[in-house]
């Protein structure tokens, strides 16, 4: 057959993979194939189980690939086959040198634009996709400019904001498409042809465009937004610990103002996934390299609160059961960074389950699909850990439950079930406030909520 495009995507990640074979199943007509430098990754994506758990994801690759959607390691003959290549490869963290632990590492963006530039015999569009300080595309134009003959290449910034646990429909319906470019000729018509593939099922007025500065700019601001509002709410929540306010009551009453909204307004152990926290400390270094002080101490903050509710969660559950974890059994009850996952990157769990272990607890760790993950997570720390998926064989024996993560499947669990089961006196964290509370206390419970009093059946 032949197609009408020849896009390919540099990075099969979590983005790259989901993004693509979303195009690939609106655009019969176009091909689609996605490289990586990890074998393994590439293997996974051709095999029945793939390396990312998202709803709905099984079906649409399962559906295009090997018609239109291609997984395949020839990076080499890729670049040079394709005529639009989206980059999607990972920019963590810096970890050292200038910039450590707070600049993006650049090094897997770099290594790509010499790896195009080195292969291509023909003029592209290079796209970026993954999220990137504000300025990079002059990078990655510089390096692309020292092509030879009449090879020439056009940078855009289409930055991706689809979520983990919601991405295929993120990606089928979103709130909008950006599309950021020069204002040039050749710039503008890169855009139509990025916006044309769009445009095949994203309403035009949901498509829009700026200039490509802008675009690489609204992406970090969408997330430090996101996260401000988790670290908003968190800190409320504080404060209804000490007044007997309740979280769930005053998010509510503030979100019903339409100029606020009221999405985002969970409070919980605190963000997780690999890019809120990486993608505000870009943004502080970056405010910082500009020399805005006060812009960059006020991003740094939103870090700051999120750490505090951890630290929170974890000496509210030592000081509640008496000052003292060492022996005792708490089962985990979930270890993704939230619901409908896999992943654990920057999950919450880590740092509270290395915590509780410090403290000399033994851990049951259950979760439906992040187990090995976690495996992997807490591999080479000290203490006695163990795996277990069903919630009711994790539970039996324990002292203490704590909900980390905010699967559907907890609030579904047979309480008084798990009660009997347990070591009593029986405590309930219920880091996510996803537990019916009340019926937990009636059950036997003592149970500790975020931003609610405390049920406790202890007399003081
Ligand atoms: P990821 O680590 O899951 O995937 C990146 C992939 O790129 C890896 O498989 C890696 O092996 C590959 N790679 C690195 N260098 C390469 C090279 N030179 N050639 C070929 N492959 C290479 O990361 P991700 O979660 O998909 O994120 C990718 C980017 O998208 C990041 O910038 C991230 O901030 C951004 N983003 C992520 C999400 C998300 O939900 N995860 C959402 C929006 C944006
Ligand atoms: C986030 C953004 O929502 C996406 O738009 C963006 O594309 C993506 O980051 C990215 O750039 O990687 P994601 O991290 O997958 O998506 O998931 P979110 O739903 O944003 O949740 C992030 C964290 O905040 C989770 O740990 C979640 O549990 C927590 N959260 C979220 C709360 O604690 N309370 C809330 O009310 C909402």
């Amino acid at each position: 057959m032949k197609f009408k495009k020849k896009i390919l995507c540099i990075g099969a990640g979590y983005v790259g993979g989901p993004s693509m074979a979303m195009i690939a199943y609106k655009c019969p007509d176009c091909r689609i194939t996605i490289v990586d430098t990890n074998p393994d990754r590439i293997d996974a994506w051709n095999s029945p189980e793939l390396p990312v758990y998202e709803p709905g994801l099984d079906k649409i690759v399962k559906k295009r690939r090997g018609k239109n959607l291609f997984f395949t390691k020839d990076i080499e003959n890729q670049i040079k086959e394709n005529d639009i290549i989206f980059v999607s490869v990972n920019t963590p963290t810096k970890t050292y040198g200038a910039g450590a632990d707070m600049a993006a590492d650049l090094q897997y963006w770099e290594k790509t634009a010499r790896q195009i530039l080195k292969h291509s015999r023909s003029s592209k569009i290079v796209i970026e996709k993954s999220t990137l300080p504000v300025k990079t595309a002059l990078a990655m134009e510089k390096i692309l400019a020292s092509a030879k003959g009449k090879i020439k290449f056009e940078v855009l910034s289409n930055p991706e904001f689809m979520a983990e646990g919601t991405a295929i429909s993120d990606l089928e319906n979103p709130d909008r498409v950006l599309i950021g470019s020069h204002e040039t000729k050749s710039g503008l018509k890169a855009r139509a042809e990025l916006t044309g593939i769009y445009a095949r099922w994203i309403p035009s007025e949901k498509i829009i465009t700026s200039n490509i500065w802008s675009s690489e700019l609204s992406k970090l601001v969408a997330n430090a937004f996101l996260a401000q509002r988790v670290s908003s709410i968190n800190s409320i929540s504080a404060l209804c610990e000490k007044t007997d306010a309740d979280i769930s009551e005053v998010a509510k009453a503030v979100g019903m103002d339409s100029r606020i909204g009221d999405k985002f307004l969970n409070a919980g152990i605190g963000f997780g996934g690999s890019c809120f926290k990486k993608d505000i400390l870009n943004l502080v270094y970056l405010c910082s390299y500009y020399g805005l002080q006060e812009v960059a101490g006020y991003w740094k903050n939103v870090v700051k609160i999120n750490e505090y509710q951890q630290e929170r969660f974890i000496a509210n559950i030592l000081n509640s059961m008496f000052g003292t974890l060492a022996g005792k059994k708490i089962c985990i009850l979930g270890f993704a960074f939230k619901a409908n996952t896999g992943d654990t990157r920057e999950s919450p769990s880590i740092y509270i389950s290395q915590k509780l272990l410090g403290e000399h607890a033994e851990l049951i760790i259950s979760d439906p699909k992040a187990l090995k993950n976690a495996a992997i997570d807490l591999e080479g720390i000290k203490g006695n850990v163990k795996y277990i998926e069903d919630p009711y064989r994790a539970a039996a024996g324990c002292h203490a439950l704590v909900v980390l993560t905010d699967w559907d499947l907890y609030q579904k669990l047979d309480f008084q079930k798990i009660y009997n089961s347990m070591v009593k006196p029986a405590f309930l964290f219920d880091g996510r406030n996803i537990i019916d509370h009340k019926k937990c206390f009636a059950i036997g419970f003592n149970v500790y909520p975020i931003g609610k009093p405390a049920l406790s059946h202890f007399k003081n």
